[in-house]
């Protein structure tokens, strides 16, 4: 039987990271009677996705892909090939901070995205849905449409704007039951033909009234604006962990007491070391540089400084072990419990880790990283300072010896060590700093450690 009569839709996806990945494998699994192709002009990337070594650590992403590679998922560097042959195209490569010219540091880099628009006009004979999967500027579908419609053969490429709402770490279950799946479309009748076709995909396996649709403004600027938001309620906790410890208030306490106010919620109120990612950063970076270009500055200043705080928390919890150690780190070992920005991943982009043991290192420091997924990440994050760091996978080998341990990441595994163990093979007086306040504090202060916790009273002896 060909390929054709076997598969009601041929589906492509341009990018095979940590998004087209995961979601290619979620659709052809609930949707055996999809083709779903997903290309990649890395090709160790793709030939990772074709073994049971997967390029990106998630929690039962190996299971997902199993049950469809090879019946109805293909990875693949034929990206020519893969364009030709589908009718529906995600495009969900990277969209990094731009680090150059106009916009640097601020504005989406979108080469890779234009490209990818050029690679489908170029290659295109007949009719394509083109779905932005990426996070992208509001509008971009509009430069994306002038360069799709700049053809002579009389195609028609429809773009949808469906932003992605994963989390790593917890990307399977977020893609097998999300809170909504947003479609944009144009109100025109070749728009809400494609946006049909979208919510018909995902109606294989998402309830109907959670698949949402909008505008393709909306759409595009809903990713950015759920970043900012999510992002922010990170920051207001962490403002609020700094004025706990100058106040004998626990900012576990105040994040459960507001957390319990329904109109607030009780999710993303953990204070940390800071948070980290590819996203937050990168797409309230944009968000502030869209504003600016639309004149509205104040809008643009309120949101810049969800990432002021974040860098100022990651300042001063470095600033903090800095004072209590005496003034001086300077030639002492101190050991990083984690360096994924968050459990379960081992993906290090933007991690708080990176700027800590930076700092640390600057103030010559011996820093050793320990790290159940992220060390390979670890190792090409911390390349230009290697002669300071260590990097080893066992907790007990990185502690030894230590004057001072900092938990960067709340892996679970951080939680059931044997501390006595570890106290007794640490130098004396032992200092733990905790970044993510997932250790029994008291406990560790009973066991003879200094404790600095987050937005709590720090537990000494001396
Ligand atoms: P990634 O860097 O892991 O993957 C992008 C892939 O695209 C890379 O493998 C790269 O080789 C490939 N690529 C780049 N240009 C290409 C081209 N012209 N042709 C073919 N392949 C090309 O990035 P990611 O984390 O998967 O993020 C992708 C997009 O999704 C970004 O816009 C990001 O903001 C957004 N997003 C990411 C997450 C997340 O948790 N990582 C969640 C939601 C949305
Ligand atoms: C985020 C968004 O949650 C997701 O919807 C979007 O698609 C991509 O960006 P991700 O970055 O993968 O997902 O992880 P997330 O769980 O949001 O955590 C981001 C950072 O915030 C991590 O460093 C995490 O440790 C930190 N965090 C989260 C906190 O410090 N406190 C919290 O209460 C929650």
């Amino acid at each position: 039987m060909s390929n054709k009569a076997r598969f009601t839709r041929n589906i492509l996806c341009i990018g095979a990271g940590y998004v087209g990945g995961p979601t290619m494998a979620m659709i052809a699994a609930r949707c055996p009677q999809y083709r779903v192709t997903v290309v990649d002009v890395n090709p160790g990337r793709i030939d990772a996705w074709n073994t049971d070594q997967l390029p990106i650590y998630e929690p039962g992403l190996l299971e997902v892909v199993k049950i469809a590679r090879g019946r109805n998922l293909f990875f693949s560097t034929e990206i020519e090939r893969g364009i030709g042959e589908a009718e529906v195209i995600f495009v969900s490569v990277n969209t990094p901070t731009k680090t150059f010219g106009a916009g640097a540091g601020k504005a989406a880099d979108l080469q890779y995205w234009e490209k990818t628009a050029r690679d489908i006009i170029r290659v295109a004979q007949s009719d394509k849905i083109i779905v932005e999967k990426s996070t992208l500027p509001v509008r971009t579908a509009r430069a994306m449409e002038r360069i799709l419609d700049a053809n002579d053969k009389g195609i028609h490429c429809e773009v949808l704007s469906n932003p992605e709402f994963l989390a790593e770490g917890t990307a399977v279950n977020d893609l097998d039951h999300p809170d909504r799946v947003l479609i944009g479309s144009h109100e025109t009748e070749t728009g809400i033909g494609a946006r049909d076709v979208l919510v018909e995909i995902y109606a294989n396996w998402v309830p109907r009234e959670r698949i949402l649709t909008s505008n393709v403004w909306s759409a595009e600027l809903s990713k950015l604006a759920a970043n900012a938001f999510l992002a922010q309620r990170i920051s207001s906790i962490n403002s609020i962990s700094a004025l706990c410890e100058k106040t004998e208030a626990n900012v576990n306490e105040v994040g459960r007491a507001i957390g319990m106010d329904s109109r607030i919620g009780n999710r993303f109120l953990r204070a940390s070391v800071g948070f980290g990612g590819s996203c937050f950063k990168k797409d309230i970076l944009n968000l502030v540089y869209i504003c600016e270009t639309y004149g509205l500055h104040e809008v643009a200043t309120y949101w810049e400084s969800v990432v002021a705080i974040n860098d100022y928390q990651k300042r001063r919890f470095v600033q903090t072990m800095l004072r209590v150690m005496f003034n001086t780190i300077a030639g002492k070992r101190i050991t990083l419990f984690g360096f994924a920005f968050k459990a379960d991943t081992g993906d290090t982009r933007e991690s708080p880790a990176i700027d800590v043991a930076r700092k640390l290192v600057e103030e010559q420091a011996h820093v050793v990283i320990t790290d159940p997924q992220a060390l390979q990440n670890a190792e090409k994050d911390l390349a230009g300072c290697r002669s300071q760091v260590t990097f080893t996978e066992d907790p007990y080998k990185a502690a030894a010896g230590a004057h001072a341990i900092a938990v960067m990441t709340e892996w679970e595994l951080y939680k059931a060590l044997d501390y006595q163990r570890i106290f007794d093979g640490m130098e004396k007086p032992a200092f733990i700093f905790d970044g993510r306040n997932i250790l029994d504090h008291r406990e560790l202060h009973e066991m003879g450690f200094n404790v600095f916790p987050l937005g709590e009273a720090a537990l000494k002896h001396f």
